[in-house]
């Protein structure tokens, strides 16, 4: 039954178990597998090689297309498997080591690790571990919930692991549209013109040389967290749905709004929610990510196509996915990394990027990756990708946290950027909304702290602010007391004065 997958005869001889597989990486190895936020990730030969590394010295850099599922990310880290890990990923056990400095990291735009690779600016790849559906006649791979940086490293690999998921119906065939751009200076204009353009074919090619072993799973896709709504996103929720609703009354947007990208998490998901019940109509979405919101929107009859790389969903969603996929084949599609995050596409389509910040300042710069100014949370992800290229880019996150609010999100520098002011537009918290197109720094400070920040830090910023200009500059600041909340909460726990 199992070998129906494997369609192309020369490969019916290659199959082996995963733990043959997890032989072929040595010790320095680069090696690339599939996955994207949890989905279409090695579910059986990453690991196994895990489970090698507990009685081995050995470690290899790791490139994939995003975070992984399961527990692998925390066992390869246990187990000291992973000597550098890239481009982006949100496990506490890692995200540990590599703030300990014993797991080198290297946190990317999603869109540019591909470019990197093939342009040799990175370690060639020894070997490619690519999740598949199936096997077509002509040794294709079709690939599963995800396409990342699989076409990439399956081309540039020396080896290829494929690792077959009998858990995924055969009727994926068809949802993925995978194009590789020529080498620089060759390379053409990327022809997608709406969100449902196709550009390239649905499988992966595969050179049948390279490919040393064929291991088969049943494992699923670790299940994206189900989010509830609670007052604060759902306040950042209402906030952006009026400000869009605004932005049709001003004749800047039409009730389709333009093609839409959100960044994973609750409060994404809660924002994507609230247009089930909206005015709005014929949504379309291009984005990274497909979440639960991504199907109930097009479920309300709200969305009508949806363009990713992956599909990260709960367990509810996906078994909904599969019950009804005929329903949604033809209203989805998943793409490289390389091409659902292009500068190029992004910038065509006119997107509207909603991602979350770990916090920002008074003038807009934006913090998305490292607490207190040092320490990984998860990684830049797409967000840049898209924030930069957008047509409107939005940053929501909490005004402030933790019980009593000892964390302000706001503050008068942030201690990292990863969005800098020319890339941001629109801020919301629960508080409200600044809206900062064609604002000077020193309007935009008065923007953000007065619609943005919790009333337990309005009058420190807004004193900070007075203080700063009155020294002058064109972004006033006072350099010793720029990181004064960092610090205190530092020393005392809290930010609060
Ligand atoms: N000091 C200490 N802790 C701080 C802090 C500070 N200065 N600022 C924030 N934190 C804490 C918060 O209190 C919170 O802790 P908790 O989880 O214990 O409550 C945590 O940092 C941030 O978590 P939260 O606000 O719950 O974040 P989130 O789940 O909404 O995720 C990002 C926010 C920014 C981490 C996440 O969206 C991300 O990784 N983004 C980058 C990638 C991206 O944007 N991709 C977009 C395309 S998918």
């Amino acid at each position: 039954m199992q070998l129906d997958r494997i369609r192309f005869q020369s490969y019916k001889d290659k199959v082996i178990s995963a733990q043959q597989a997890a032989l072929y990486f040595k010790d320095k190895m680069t090696v690339g597998t599939s996955g994207f936020t949890k989905a279409g990730d090695s579910k059986a030969v990453l690991p196994a090689f895990a489970e090698r590394a507990k009685s081995e010295t050995i470690a290899i850099t790791l490139i994939t297309g995003a975070s992984l599922g399961q527990t692998t990310d925390t066992d390869l880290a246990n187990n000291n498997a992973l000597y550098k890990r890239m481009p982006f990923q949100s496990d506490a056990s890692l995200r540990k080591k590599i703030n300990e400095g014993t797991i080198l990291y290297i946190d990317q735009h999603l869109s540019e690790t591909a470019e990197l690779l093939e342009n040799k600016h990175l370690p060639k790849i020894d070997i490619a571990v690519i999740e598949a559906t199936y096997i077509d006649e002509n040794g294709n791979v079709i690939p599963t919930t995800s396409v990342g940086n699989s076409a990439t490293f399956a081309h540039l690999a020396d080896k290829i692991i494929i690792e077959i998921n009998t858990s995924i119906p055969l009727e994926f065939k068809g949802i993925h549209d995978v194009y590789t751009s020529k080498s620089y200076p060759n390379r053409a204009v990327l022809n997608i013109t709406a969100t449902d353009s196709r550009i390239g074919q649905d499988f992966i090619s595969i050179d049948p040389k390279k490919v040393v072993g064929i291991v088969f799973t049943e494992i699923l896709d670790s299940p994206a967290k189900p989010t509830e709504r609670d007052p604060k996103t759902a306040a950042i929720a209402n906030h952006l749905l009026e400000f869009f609703e605004n932005e049709i009354k001003e004749g800047r947007l039409t009730n389709s709004l333009m093609p839409l990208q959100a960044g994973i998490g609750k409060v994404a998901n809660a924002v994507m929610s609230g247009f089930a019940k909206s005015n709005f109509e014929n949504l379309v979405m291009y984005s990274e990510v497909l979440q639960d919101s991504t199907f109930e929107l097009i479920d309300s009859g709200k969305m009508s196509f949806a363009s990713a790389s992956s599909i990260t969903v709960s367990e509810n969603c996906y078994k909904n996915i599969l019950e009804n996929f005929d329903f949604y084949k033809d209203k989805i599609v998943l793409r490289p990394q390389t091409i659902s995050n292009s500068a190029e596409v992004i910038r065509r389509l006119g997107v509207i990027a909603i991602n979350t910040a770990i916090e920002f300042d008074i003038y807009g710069n934006v913090n998305s990756t490292h607490i207190s100014g040092t320490k990984m949370m998860n990684g830049i992800g797409g967000s840049g990708d898209f924030a930069r290229n957008g047509y409107l880019s939005i940053f929501v996150t909490q005004s402030s946290s933790k019980e009593g609010n000892i964390i302000s999100h706001v503050l008068p520098m942030v201690s990292h950027v990863d969005h800098t002011e020319h890339d941001v537009d629109i801020l919301i918290t629960e508080q409200g909304v600044a809206d900062l197109r064609g604002l000077a720094p020193r309007e935009r400070a008065k923007v953000i702290i007065e619609n943005c920040v919790h009333p337990e830090y309005k009058e420190e910023l807004l004193d900070y602010f007075n203080r700063a200009c009155a020294r002058g500059g064109h972004t006033p600041h006072l350099l010793e007391e720029a990181f004064k909340l960092n610090l205190r909460f530092i020393e005392t726990g809290s930010m609060k004065k």
